[in-house]
């Protein structure tokens, strides 16, 4: 099953009608815009995030930027095609990335390169399939798709990408 939210009018379950999911984008509202009125962002970029090498720690700010940007176009209302247009940034920007980690273990012999990479195909795919449900309408950006795209990325950076922090460290990469 996906984790994302399925449009299924049939299935309340799953997604429900419109009107059934209405308290929960008040609710995300609420939560994303701070007392000033500012839109606050989904993922905050801090120091903890850094893997120790400024290409990737640029790579990663930039795909931060492109999700709060992506959240920032749901909460402002905006249709199917723009919400898919920049979706589908995450994704291609997404793979750019992945290429570049991939490239620094092969250079370097990283020995968790496999499994690394593997994780990376696992993403792309499971971001692709959601690209796939937005663009035909049958999942909408809601509160727990984004939630989902969240974990997506900090969960990896956090916990998979930080694995070759101390590797890359040793070899004297930057
Ligand atoms: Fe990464
Ligand atoms: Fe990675």
């Amino acid at each position: 099953m996906m984790p994302f939210r399925v449009e299924d009018e049939e299935s309340p379950k799953q997604g429900g009608k419109r009107s059934d999911r209405f308290p929960e984008l008040v609710l995300l509202r609420s939560a994303a815009v701070s007392a000033d009125g500012a839109l606050m962002a989904l993922i905050t970029w801090s120091e903890h995030m850094s893997v120790g090498v400024e290409r990737i720690d640029k790579q990663h700010r930039q795909l931060i930027d492109l999700l709060n940007c992506l959240h920032a176009e749901m909460l402002a209302g905006r249709g199917l095609q723009a919400l898919s247009e920049v979706l589908g940034d995450l994704i291609l920007y997404t793979k750019t990335h992945f290429s570049t980690e991939e490239t620094l273990f092969r250079n370097h012999g990283y020995p968790q390169a496999q499994a690394h990479k593997q994780e990376h195909d696992e993403l792309t795919e499971k971001a692709v399939a959601l690209q796939r449900e937005v663009s035909s309408g049958r999942a909408a950006l809601t509160l727990p798709t984004m939630n989902f795209l969240k974990d997506w990325l900090s969960n990896h950076i956090l916990k998979t990408d930080m694995g070759y922090k101390s590797f890359f460290a040793a070899k004297g990469i930057k």
